[in-house]
């Protein structure tokens, strides 16, 4: 029973139906609807992603029409009909929208998915075929922030077609390439895929953060005892002084630095301090005031004086609050020709948070000397090694087993609930869960670095790049995390995929008092081009040249070398990037012209940008190894280590296996990353995973194919078939029957596996040396975008109409996941350039944070080209964050080409582009 139930309301509760059934609710009448869906009645299918009625992920049905769960309390409920996603799932009439949400690859991490059904399904019911307008209408209080929305509106606008049935799975040998859709899917659109909050043993403890409300703060902890003796239900408070191994973690082994609990001093807001374990009526009751705990407020460290050297060092071993500093020097600026002209710019950008709808969330419990970790991560080993750390155990003494991902974009990368459930699980003896609010969530996790940035281009008359100077601040925040891998690859990547002789580049990781801030979909590189591709259209407008063919000019090409040094042998996909764009640029440039010829407020305006992007850890061992094991029985059994956050590595993995062994994906069964099982695929981030596990996954397949290959004296070309524990091994007109039972078994399995295939790739890289010289990436992913926006230039307003993309992706595994990668990167760009910025304090949830809407998305059109890479599977490369980078340069361009004034800061705020439009006398 939910612990928030009240079992002397049994004689009456609330009567109502929940998907048709009669109940009768205990829980207490001010509760929220989905407390007693998902903890009295067990229906975890709806989501809770802000308890504030701004995310919509917990959208349900009340007597027949939508409504936010969070928002409907239980009191109301007396008399009426609920509906959720589970019950949702066994209407037959609805099946045909389940199916259509998987073909149409509307649910990436499925977080969302659940409301937007149920927002969905209402506009079946009471609607015949609705337009796009009023599908947006219906589920638009429904906030998606991985798939850019439009796959969503063409599912449910499918939904509404012909019979929808899903595509057969490809033949053996077809799987690359093929549009498969998400072998995950089912379990998203019916409600059972379990993400952290989901799951925990009934037992389970609670555990509560109580978090710093200072940026920076002396901390002062009182005696405990009259509080426990006043809450009998408080069964352990933990302290800085209960870690038992290390009280820091980090993603650096030398740079670990961040308390499980504050020990004396915090460092920014929302650090947590405390933890309380015990029932969940006990936790809600203590109080602020309840506990022993003061605060001496102390000055807080901003961006502008740490990065002036102005400031009290936050870490003694940091001088001048400097973490680490970047650089690339190559050539010479002194030679560039004289005649050259410089143009010179700055960029301010501001802490972004990921806005994930699954805040972070997990359980833990111990298993005599080992500890269980269940929570939501992109980085099921990392966890395990940094909590086994903290913990002063083993790694092996670890276990960790991710739950289904609700959104990372990088922000679960670092550890959240996972030390802190592990230490209450460790010292209790007792399974302990927690759930962190939306408003702690955004306190406590990473964010996109702000930055402060200043650069010249110099440009030949001829339109040559002759070189550029760069120099930025990042804003790493109180705490390490990805601070070094941000200043690491800023300098290789601020100019851009262009060739460009000279290179003087510069980026320091800087801390001050803000939320340590972290990964974010590019690792600082969508920050840095926005300074240099609006360099580049500053130099166009000054050479009278179009700037999309002034880009084609330096072009990174096969053959050339990078500012690191590093020639690129092949797969240089940038100018087909650029030239799949050319039509588009041009009949978008000339519809805007068209559009101009009005005087009024409205400016149409087209921006163009590029990315380049390193696949992979900066110039670091970057590993992955897959395993796939053939049982005697005729299973396959796939050992996949990479955790999926929604990118479709679930799919693309076994995708790629399938083609390497010549098989069927139907004929293997997966297993999905967990420590104790599978194999080290590194983490889910720096567009890696498509490349280097799926390296190793084809590696993996290949040495089963192999083995097989060598049993039956066959070909390379031989064709491969399981029917039950016989294998088919077909070689022109020779066939061998192998009988699987006879085989002899392999030691460290359950006594069923004959044969073993395994994969490990570690792409060859080389570390930078102190010129910023080296080959710091295996795979480079191009690409590049259009923007036509129009600028209300009475309000500063910009609408983003159109996005053009094009990427070159080595070979596209699975175009629709890859398309599903560059829209839901598409937006989260348009929230870069357009809207989004955190601030500490002010806005901690989802109406005051805001991001893209359905109504915010453009129109999207997508070239993807394939130069395959020697090294990628089957020639791929990743997207992920390659996908995000171009659309805020590309934005802020289109609107230098709308009004002429160019924005130096973003995210570009209607008031500050008015007060710039007025400041020149243009608006209107
Ligand atoms: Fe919508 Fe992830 S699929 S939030």
């Amino acid at each position: 029973m939910n612990a928030l139930a009240r079992p002397e309301l049994a004689a009456v509760g609330v009567a109502c139906t929940v998907n048709g059934r009669p109940v009768r609710l205990l829980t207490e009448p001010h509760r929220r609807l989905t407390e007693a869906l998902r903890l009295e009645l067990g229906l975890a299918g709806t989501k809770v992603g802000c308890d504030a009625g701004d995310c919509g992920a917990c959208t349900v049905h009340l007597d027949g029409r939508q409504v936010c769960g969070c928002l409907v309390p239980v009191g109301q409920l007396e008399g009426r009909a609920v509906t959720t996603v589970e019950g949702l799932a066994r209407d037959p009439r609805l099946a045909r929208l389940r199916t259509a949400f998987v073909r149409a690859g509307a649910a990436q991490c499925g977080i969302c998915t659940p409301g937007m059904l149920m927002a969905a399904a209402e506009l079946m019911t009471t609607s015949t075929v609705p337009d796009r307008g009023a599908v947006e209408d219906t589920i638009g209080g429904v906030l998606c922030r991985c798939t850019g929305y439009t796959a969503i509106v063409d599912a449910v606008l499918d939904a509404f077609g012909e019979e929808v049935e899903q595509a057969p799975q490809p033949a053996a040998g077809a799987a690359v390439g093929a549009r498969v859709v998400k072998l995950d899917g089912a379990a998203k659109v019916d409600g059972r895929e379990r993400y952290g909050a989901d799951h925990a043993p009934p037992d389970a403890l609670w555990l509560r953060v109580v978090r710093s409300p200072h940026a920076h703060a002396r901390v002062t902890l009182g005696d405990f005892g009259p509080l426990k003796r006043r809450h009998p239900g408080l069964v352990r408070v933990l302290t800085h002084a209960d870690v038992p191994g290390a009280n820091a973690f980090g993603i650096m082994a030398a740079m670990r630095d961040q308390p499980v609990l504050a020990p004396g001093i915090v460092r920014h807001r929302g650090e947590p301090v405390l933890a309380l374990v015990g029932d969940a009526a006990t936790l809600e009751a203590i109080t602020t005031d309840d506990l022993p705990l003061t605060f001496e407020p102390l000055p807080a460290v901003d961006f502008e004086a740490a990065r002036q050297g102005e400031a009290p060092d936050l870490h003694p071993a940091r001088p001048g609050n400097v973490l680490t500093v970047g650089r690339v020097r190559s050539g010479d600026l002194e030679e560039v020709p004289a005649d050259a002209i410089a143009v010179t710019g700055t960029m301010r950008t501001a802490f972004v948070e990921h806005a994930y709808i699954e805040p972070e969330a997990g359980w833990a419990g111990r298993v005599g000397d080992r500890l269980e970790i269940h929570a939501s991560t992109q980085a099921p080993y990392m966890d395990r090694d940094e909590t086994a750390h903290v913990l002063g155990l083993a790694p092996e003494q670890v276990r960790v087993v991710p739950t289904a991902c609700g959104g990372g974009f990088g922000g679960k990368l670092d550890l959240s609930v996972q030390p802190l459930l592990a230490l209450a699980a460790w010292l209790t003896g007792r399974p302990v869960r927690t759930v962190w609010s939306r408003v702690e969530s955004m306190a406590a996790s990473t964010k996109r670095h702000p930055s402060v940035a200043e650069a010249t281009l110099w440009v030949a008359p001829d339109g040559s790049f002759e070189g550029l100077r760069y120099r930025g601040d990042f804003d790493t925040g109180a705490y390490a995390s990805w601070g070094p891998t941000v200043a690491g690859r800023v300098p290789v990547h601020c100019t851009g995929p262009y060739r460009m002789p000279r290179v003087e580049a510069l980026a320091r990781a800087v801390h001050t008092n803000g939320p340590p801030s972290g990964a974010f979909r590019g690792f600082g590189v969508p920050q840095a081009l926005l300074l240099t591709e609006g360099l580049i259209d500053d130099a166009a407008t000054r050479l009278g040249r179009d700037p999309l063919e002034l880009r084609l000019q330096n072009a990174l090409r096969n053959g050339d070398r990078t500012a690191t040094g590093q020639r690129l042998e092949s797969s240089v996909g940038q100018i087909a990037c650029l030239e799949a764009l050319q039509p588009a640029w041009r009949r978008l440039r000339a519809d805007a012209q068209a559009r101009n010829a009005d005087p009024g407020p409205l400016r149409a305006g087209v921006g163009i940008a590029s990315v380049w992007y390193g696949c992979g850890n900066t110039g670091l061992s970057n590993p992955s190894s897959q395993r796939v094991t053939l049982h005697a029985d005729g299973r396959l059994t796939f050992w996949n280590g990479v955790q999926d956050i929604g990118q479709g590595s679930a799919t693309i993995m076994p995708q790629i296996l399938a083609d390497a062994l010549g098989l069927p994906i139907g004929a293997l069964t997966t297993t999905t990353a967990d420590t104790d099982h599978t194999d080290d695929c590194g983490k889910t981030s720096a567009s890696r995973q498509t490349f280097v596990s799926g390296r190793a996954t084809q590696l993996a397949g290949e040495d089963l194919r192999a083995q097989v290959l060598r049993l039956a004296n066959a070909g390379p070309d031989a064709r491969l078939s399981i029917e039950a524990a016989r294998l088919h091994v077909r070689d022109g007109d020779h066939e061998r029957v192998i009988e699987l039972a006879s085989l002899p078994r392999l030691d460290g399995y359950d006594g069923s596996v004959v044969l073993e295939g395994r994969g490990r790739f570690d792409p060859p890289t080389t570390g930078l040396d102190a010129h910023g010289q080296g080959s710091p990436y295996a795979a480079y992913g191009f690409g590049a975008q259009i923007a036509a926006v129009t600028v209300d230039t009475g309000l500063g307003t910009v609408n983003v109409e159109h996005i053009e993309a094009a990427y070159d992706v080595g070979r596209a595994v699975n175009p629709q996941q890859i398309e599903g990668q560059i829209m839901g990167g598409i937006a989260q760009g348009l929230g870069l350039a357009l809207m989004e910025a955190y601030e500490p304090g002010r806005t901690e949830n989802l109406h005051d944070y805001l991001v893209p809407t359905f109504g915010d998305m453009p129109n999207v059109a997508f070239h993807l080209i394939e130069e395959a890479d020697p090294l990628g599977p089957f020639g791929a490369k990743g997207v992920g964050e390659h996908a995000l980078i171009p659309t805020a340069p590309a934005i802020l361009n289109a609107i230098a080409d709308a009004v002429g004034v160019r924005p130096d800061r973003v995210p570009v705020l209607p008031h500050r582009l008015f007060e710039a439009l007025e400041a020149r006398g243009m608006t209107r």
